[in-house]
């Protein structure tokens, strides 16, 4: 969808729809204040009814007494309980509404002083009517190619027109993200996410290297190796550089576990729901989509990213529990569940990125533990980390985006609980006890003392059951992490 901005008075807008933010209990939806007499009874009117609700929605004529066809009247729910997310929903739903509609063009007055951040409306309104119209349909043979309706938003805000483009580009990031993990595990083998990795590259000012198998096993990345040995379905380790700081400026490191299907292996899944274990690949296309970001931003920043990727298949030639591999950070591991794979192909990626790009920090992405969907749910992903500023830093965008995680804990006792009696370290913890920590302790043998912030993202990156109702998210995967991810490299120098 097109969307631009305009300084125009609100009741001289000459729209099919003029759009307007209400609060719950205020009698006057936001910039229609001073309108005509006659009008003014009709949105009253609409509005008592309403009652200001979030995510409803009143359209009234506006009979030839203003040069906007029609009013649209949102509700925004109670004054003290507005959030970013709040606009993000409630302008999803109605840009769905007027697309549903077919109708060509709406304007939205854009509310001030709602938020602490005024800018942030704005990307909000942006993000949330973007992003809401995304469909994947690559599949169906009846596509969704409505022309979608184009938005205005009146504001006075001179930093709109950037504001706009900017939130365009993250959205379109987050909708590129869901593209590659919709992508069914027939379609997108670990080297089609290699194709689609260069091609990025290609596009914007970044390098784009892959190991194939062969030199993946020669590297020493002992992990990767043995996860990627049962499939057909070879194995590929995929960096992508994007150089845009100073020189002596290290680099960014950002890690993605991409499984394209993970069956369990020889310590086989359960078949139900195995499905969704397409959704495997989503750190990695999280950080594909981070990087198509940045690279669009033009950030004046160093950031390399690291996405092993590998098919978890049973087989005569996979990796089995009781065998002892070799990682690339120089420790062996005991293999005791070949569903705990994501950890094996992380670790590499991890102390590959660290010995190689000597990063200033580490943040890593993956669908690694259903133990965070326990502890968690499907709303908020699990963070752990080895610095607490690092991680204020990464709430304070998780605040603005409305993106939500949590931090659970490390220390001794938790890495204590990965040792292993025939190796140095053991694939999965003490029974069920702490399984995201765990997970993250198997990490932590590879991260050494570098700022290091662990997502864990099983249960946000697609829709499941459990899953708050959103107006801009749809069904399969969300893209979670991207706007988070940027937003705070956006505040990086
Ligand atoms: N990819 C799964 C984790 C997962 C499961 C994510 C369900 C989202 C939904 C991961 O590879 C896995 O299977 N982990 C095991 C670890 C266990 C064997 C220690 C798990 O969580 O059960
Ligand atoms: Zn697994
Ligand atoms: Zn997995």
């Amino acid at each position: 969808m097109r969307i631009r901005a305009e300084t125009i008075i609100p009741a001289k807008k000459k729209t099919p729809v003029l759009c307007a933010f209400c609060f719950e209990d205020t009698n006057v939806p936001i910039g229609l204040e001073r309108l005509d007499k006659k009008i003014d009874q009709t949105i009253l009117e609409s509005v008592r009814e309403n009652k200001g609700k979030k995510n409803s929605i009143a359209i009234i004529h506006s009979h030839k007494e203003l040069p906007s066809e029609k009013i649209l009247i949102a509700g925004i729910g109670k004054k003290n309980q507005i959030t970013s997310d709040v606009i993000r929903d409630v302008v999803g739903n109605v840009t769905k509404k007027i697309n549903e509609l077919g109708i060509k063009e709406f304007s939205i007055i854009v509310p001030e002083k709602i938020l602490n951040d005024n800018d942030q409306v704005i990307s909000s309104i942006v993000e949330g009517a973007n992003l809401s119209l995304y469909h994947f349909d690559l599949f169906k043979k009846e596509k969704y190619n409505k022309k979608e309706s184009d938005l205005t938003l009146l504001t006075s805000n001179d930093k709109s027109q950037k504001i706009i483009k900017n939130s365009i580009i993250i959205s379109d990031a987050v909708k590129f993200t869901r593209d590659v993990a919709n992508l069914p595990p027939n379609e997108c083998p670990p080297m089609k996410l290699g194709e689609i990795a260069k091609k990025i590259a290609s596009q914007n000012k970044m390098k784009c290297t892959i190991f194939s198998k062969n030199e993946i096993k020669s590297k020493g990345l002992g992990g990767v190796t043995a996860v990627g040995q049962g499939s057909k379905n070879e194995p590929k380790f995929i960096i992508l550089e994007y150089r845009n700081g100073k020189k002596e400026q290290k680099p960014i490191l950002l890690v993605g576990k991409a499984v394209t299907f993970d069956t369990g292996g020889i310590s086989l899944k359960p078949g139900e729901k195995m499905d969704e274990m397409k959704f495997d690949k989503c750190g990695g296309c999280t950080v594909l989509g981070i990087m198509k970001a940045i690279a669009e931003l033009k950030l004046t920043i160093n950031v390399v990213a690291v996405i092993p990727s590998v098919e978890n298949m049973p087989s005569g030639e996979a990796f089995r529990p009781g065998d002892i591999i070799k990682l690339f950070n120089g420790k062996t591991a005991e293999i005791l569940n070949t569903d705990a794979e994501g950890r094996l192909i992380l670790a590499d990626g991890i102390a590959y990125g660290i010995k190689h790009y000597q990063p200033s920090s580490v943040m890593d992405f993956a669908t690694l533990t259903g133990a965070c969907i326990v502890a968690l749910g499907t709303n908020v992903a699990g963070i752990v980390s080895n610095n607490t500023k690092f991680v204020s830093k990464i709430k304070t965008a998780s605040s603005k985006t409305s993106e939500e995680i949590w931090e659970l804990p490390i220390n001794d006792d938790y890495m204590d609980m990965v040792k292993s009696k025939v190796a140095d370290i053991r694939n999965i913890g003490m029974g069920r006890a702490a399984g995201t920590i765990t997970a993250a302790a198997f990490l932590a043998h590879s991260v050494g003392n570098v700022p290091w912030v662990h997502f864990d993202i099983a249960g946000t990156a697609w829709i499941q059951p459990s899953t708050k109702n959103k107006s801009y998210n749809s069904h399969g995967a969300t893209g979670f992490g991207v706007r988070l991810v940027v937003n705070y490299l956006m505040n990086q120098k």
